[in-house]
């Protein structure tokens, strides 16, 4: 029913004084001729919320209500629906890949050489089904080659010198020259290396020594990611560490309200109401006696408060939202990798009134046929300490490293516990779509080979132990990866 200009105008000046928003007469009467029924409270709301953050001003321009319609007009055309009840609407497609349950713990000997067999058989037939590995000779017959004979050979890395690798296969130790001659690129993937990775060597026999010629790594192909046919998103994080002092507890709340659809600017609104689902790579509380004098800094002393308050928050986040955990070397899980999901006996209240999925650190899911290998990332201290590539302040360079060698976590007895008996499960077989990690507090996002990596900063600002290793945080960022299109983007809340 067509009402009359005067009621309308009434209508909209009650509607935006219960709101608070003062309309100069441009506005006023822009808002009368676009008035339409269905949508002007829709319109109000956003103009409020905009206002609203422009530090306390209520007065409404003629130029922002311009901006708002045509903003709206615009994506009403272009998707057939409101923007506001998308994820609502499509409905969840989510598949567990991978997720590992607890496994009694062994230091059983032949248990832990047969899982390093496990590792060496399965990425050898990585590298075979990518790369040509012929004349291939196991290394028992290759040192025994006449002089000048050339070949290639598969090895797991023992030892790392300047002139030289120790290298081992199920049958023998050897040791590698490196040429005082070799390549620039060969020079690079050296500095690369980590101990027990498992690598193609090309070499050639020269006084009854083996010299490296090349390296060859598993790596993985470049391919095109897939995309969804539904328009959602996924909100990436990780290391809440609630229970620390240290704990951003504004910032945090701001990323639920906005969830909610409150706060920041129109656009970062309409991402908030696309958002199916979010993940949280590990570390959503900062435990209990994970390292020495750590009650010192604690906020909330017992974990089981911590979990109990910190899911109290996350119990605000839309209930069509699914919320995806894995544990970090914080939480309470067992912690050699892999580890199950965090304890059930924390889970319980969740899990019973919410949409959370508690999964192992790694796992692998399927979110509408895109594919996330998520991983808390606890091996990235090994790798910068070994490889020349990788440092705490690049994750991605060592999110890299992992692909390059086909492996999560490969360095055995340095700072990362790996459960060593049964098949290796950190062998990285299948090829994600979507590589996310945490643990380093540094947000970092960047495509390696069509795969988006995300290392997905924190929730903690500057330790104490962060300031003496020098370590320089990236705290209250998200990610949000759309599905349908793959593009990324990050969202500050601080
Ligand atoms: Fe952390
Ligand atoms: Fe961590």
């Amino acid at each position: 029913m067509t009402q009359d200009k005067e009621t309308v105008r009434r209508k909209i000046l009650t509607e935006a004084a219960r709101r608070r928003l003062l309309l100069n007469p441009e506005a006023l009467s822009m808002l009368v001729e676009n008035y339409d029924e269905n949508s002007f409270q829709s319109l109000l709301d956003k103009l409020a919320g905009t206002v609203g953050e422009q530090k306390g001003s209520l007065v409404v321009s003629g130029e922002m209500v311009a901006r708002f319609i045509s903003g709206q007009v615009k994506s009403e055309a272009s998707t057939g629906v409101h923007p506001q009840v998308l994820a609502k609407e499509v409905e969840e497609k989510v598949e567990v890949l991978k997720s590992y349950e607890a496994k009694p713990f062994s230091d059983d000997l032949e248990a832990r050489k047969q899982y390093f067999v496990d590792r060496y058989l399965k990425i050898s037939s990585i590298l075979r089904s990518r790369a040509d590995l012929s004349p291939y000779y196991p290394l028992r017959k290759a040192r025994s080659l006449p002089d000048g004979s050339e070949g290639k050979t598969i090895v797991m890395l023992y030892e790392k010198h300047e002139n030289y690798l120790v290298v081992e296969d199920p049958e023998t130790t050897v040791k590698i020259m490196i040429p005082k001659d070799c390549s620039r690129d060969l020079r690079e993937k050296i500095d690369r290396l980590v101990p027990d990775s498992v690598i193609g060597v090309a070499f050639r026999v020269s006084g009854s020594k083996l010299f490296c010629r090349s390296l060859i790594f598993p790596d993985v192909p470049i391919k095109k990611a897939r995309v969804a046919e539904e328009d959602v998103s996924v909100l990436m994080t990780s290391d809440i560490h609630f229970g620390s002092q240290k704990f951003s507890e504004k910032a945090f709340r701001r990323m639920i309200r906005w969830l909610r659809g409150g706060g920041l600017g129109e656009r970062e609104r309409n991402q908030a109401f696309k958002i199916k689902y979010i993940v949280i790579a590990g570390d959503l509380v900062d435990g209990v006696g994970v390292y020495p004098q750590q009650e010192k800094e604690l906020q909330v002393k017992d974990v089981e408060k911590q979990y109990e308050m910190l899911l109290e928050i996350l119990s605000q986040i839309p209930e069509y939202i699914r919320i995806i955990i894995i544990p970090g070397n914080h939480d309470a899980a067992p912690r050699a990798l892999p580890q199950p999901p965090i304890f059930r006996e924390y889970m319980k209240r969740m899990e019973a009134s919410r949409n959370l999925l508690s999964l192992s650190n790694p796992c692998m899911v399927s979110l509408h046929g895109v594919r996330f290998l998520i991983y808390h990332g606890t091996s990235m201290e090994d790798i910068a300490t070994f490889s020349k590539n990788a440092s705490y302040d690049k994750p991605d360079n060592s999110m890299e490293l992992m692909l390059q060698f086909r492996h999560l976590a490969p360095v055995y007895g340095s700072r990362t516990p790996l459960l060593t008996q049964g098949p290796d499960e950190l062998v990285v077989e299948e090829v994600p779509d979507v590589f996310h990690t945490g643990h380093v507090h540094v947000f970092r996002s960047r495509v390696y080979k069509g795969i988006r990596l995300v290392n997905s900063g924190t929730w903690q600002e500057r330790t104490k132990y962060q300031e003496q290793m020098g370590i320089m945080p990236t705290p209250n960022i998200a990610g949000i990866l759309e599905l349908k299109t793959g593009n990324f983007s990050e969202i500050s809340f601080a």
